[in-house]
């Protein structure tokens, strides 16, 4: 979506890096602002300083950071000319984010310049979440300049985001918290807004009346890889679920804001997430699907089950996939099931939002049987816009009139958007998209606080259903769609899933 009017670029930027030689850091992070840096869109005079409790000097840590980014993609790695200059900006300070004395060194080193932007980006563990903001108001250094960005998982439930929130709240005002979901920053994502408030084409479509179900997809054919301990303290559904799966649910159904301001924007998704249909012992059990994977391949290679990988205890009930059905109550969906699913090892890696739209209410043709039109918004690996219709392939001769006196057979047809063809180099990557906007103070991509706190609210009865030993997953073999109970779920509102169709 478009950038706030009203923003003013800073001249400069200091933007600190705690958690600076994690794995996010190195990752995502680096590689994203490097891209910004070769773009020319990352301010100029600006300083990143990494922060972390390892012992190195400025140049010691450049030194990592160069190694590492031998492991981003190809096309993505920087050649030693710029890799010299986007170092430049990197700077290091060591600290232990627990120690109140050591914020003053950090303290000291931004007092070396004043900085028109301050960014904390907090990238450590959770737990330290609270102990950061709280230090950093202890030594005054959360003045009206700092922007704090917290990444997700922002707490574990209801109570622990909300202690969170109200810390973090404590310390800085909501217009300087930046929470971040990488898949509001996807460029598919910017596109289903685009899509959806910048063409008038599908908004009359876009309601009950001419929508039979819409499908969330999130598929990835990885494992839990060095993840394992985090992961099975974490699970699929707050992983990805409470999230991921709900910002994009929201992007789909929510009402036009009134302007492309973040409050306005972050209203109406709080409004979609108020109307999700609230959960009853009876959906808990028949609405939701948990699944664990077991023993399976990937790309025809033979890979271990959940409870085999390291980190994961071996009697874990940690779910791996999570396909759910629920429904908004309100005017525009009433009725219409949204099915949201996710898991690790599926069969592909891919993302996308299917709406099914409504077969013709009378039929005159023949068409292939449950054939109808869908919209099907692909947010990876490939990134466009797919329109499924109906048309006349070929007559068929000699053909015996139906009931209906038809004798020609519809064949499905595409039409296919490619995002990435068609823009290309001029793609911006999610946590790129996300820097730059905090950088320049742009929240429309940022979950707000309440936002955050429906949607644990929304989720928290799964947690206890689970929690009571209610549901223990099922397992599924790695490379395949899940656990078949979920293909029985939705059959049963006689749909299936997209793969099934
Ligand atoms: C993260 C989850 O938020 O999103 C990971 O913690 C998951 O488990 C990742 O793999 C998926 O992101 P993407 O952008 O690769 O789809």
């Amino acid at each position: 979506m478009q950038s706030t009017p009203d923003i003013v670029k800073p001249a400069s930027f200091d933007l600190i890096l705690f958690g600076g030689t994690g794995d996010l850091a190195w990752r995502k992070l680096m590689p994203a602002l490097f891209q910004a840096f070769r773009h020319g869109s990352l301010p100029e005079g600006g300083r990143i300083i990494g922060v972390a409790r390892d012992k190195l000097t400025d140049e010691q840590y450049r030194s990592l950071i160069e190694t590492r980014f031998r492991e981003v993609d190809g096309p993505k790695q920087p050649n030693a000319d710029e890799f010299a200059r986007f170092a430049a900006m990197l700077h290091y300070v060591r600290m232990d984010p627990s120690q109140p004395e050591d914020y003053q060194t950090l303290a000291s080193t931004l007092a070396e310049r004043d900085a028109a932007t301050v960014v904390m980006y907090v990238a450590t563990a959770p737990a330290l979440f609270t102990t950061v903001v709280e230090q950093l108001a202890a030594a005054g250094l959360n003045t009206p300049r700092t922007r704090v960005v917290l990444e997700k998982p922002l707490g574990h439930d209801l109570a622990s985001n909300r202690a969170i929130n109200a810390a973090v709240g404590r310390a800085f005002g909501e217009r300087q918290i930046f929470r971040i979901d990488h898949y509001l920053g996807k460029p598919a994502v910017q596109n289903l807004f685009a899509l959806r408030f910048g063409n008038a084409l599908f908004e009359p479509l876009w309601r009950r009346e001419n929508i039979a179900n819409i499908q969330i997809t999130i598929a990835e054919d990885l494992g839990v890889e060095k993840r394992g301990q985090f992961y099975d303290s974490t699970g699929a559904l707050r992983d990805m679920v409470q999230n991921h799966a709900l910002q994009l649910l929201c992007a789909i159904a929510m009402e036009p804001p009134i302007n492309a301001h973040a409050d306005a924007i972050r209203d109406e998704k709080l409004k979609v997430l108020r109307s999700l249909k609230a959960w009853t012992p009876e959906t808990l059990t028949q609405h939701v699907i948990r699944g664990q994977y077991s023993a399976g391949s990937r790309h025809g290679k033979a890979v271990p089950g959940y409870l085999d990988e390291a980190g994961v205890p071996a009697d874990s009930d940690t779910e791996t996939y999570v396909a759910l059905r629920t429904e908004i109550e309100n005017w525009r969906w009433a009725g219409v099931p949204f099915y949201i699913r996710t898991g690790k090892r599926l069969a592909a890696r891919e993302a996308h939002i299917t709406v099914n739209f409504r077969p013709t209410p009378h039929p005159i043709f023949k068409a292939p049987i449950g054939a109808a039109n869908k919209l099907v918004i692909n947010l990876q690996p490939r990134d466009g816009l797919e329109l499924h219709l109906l048309a006349e392939g070929r007559t068929q001769r000699n053909a015996t009139a139906s009931s209906t006196g038809a004798t020609q057979t519809l064949a499905p047809v595409q039409l296919d958007l490619d995002f990435d063809k068609r823009f290309g180099n001029e793609r911006v990557g999610a946590y790129e998209r996300l820097l730059l906007d905090v950088i320049d103070g742009r929240l429309n991509l940022f979950v707000r606080s309440d936002e955050q706190e429906e949607a644990w609210q929304w989720v928290q009865p799964i947690l206890e259903h689970w929690q009571a030993g209610q549901m223990p997953p099922r397992p599924y073999a790695a490379g395949t769609w899940g656990p078949s109970a979920a293909s029985a779920m939705i059959a049963r509102d006689g749909h299936c899933w997209s793969e099934e169709a």
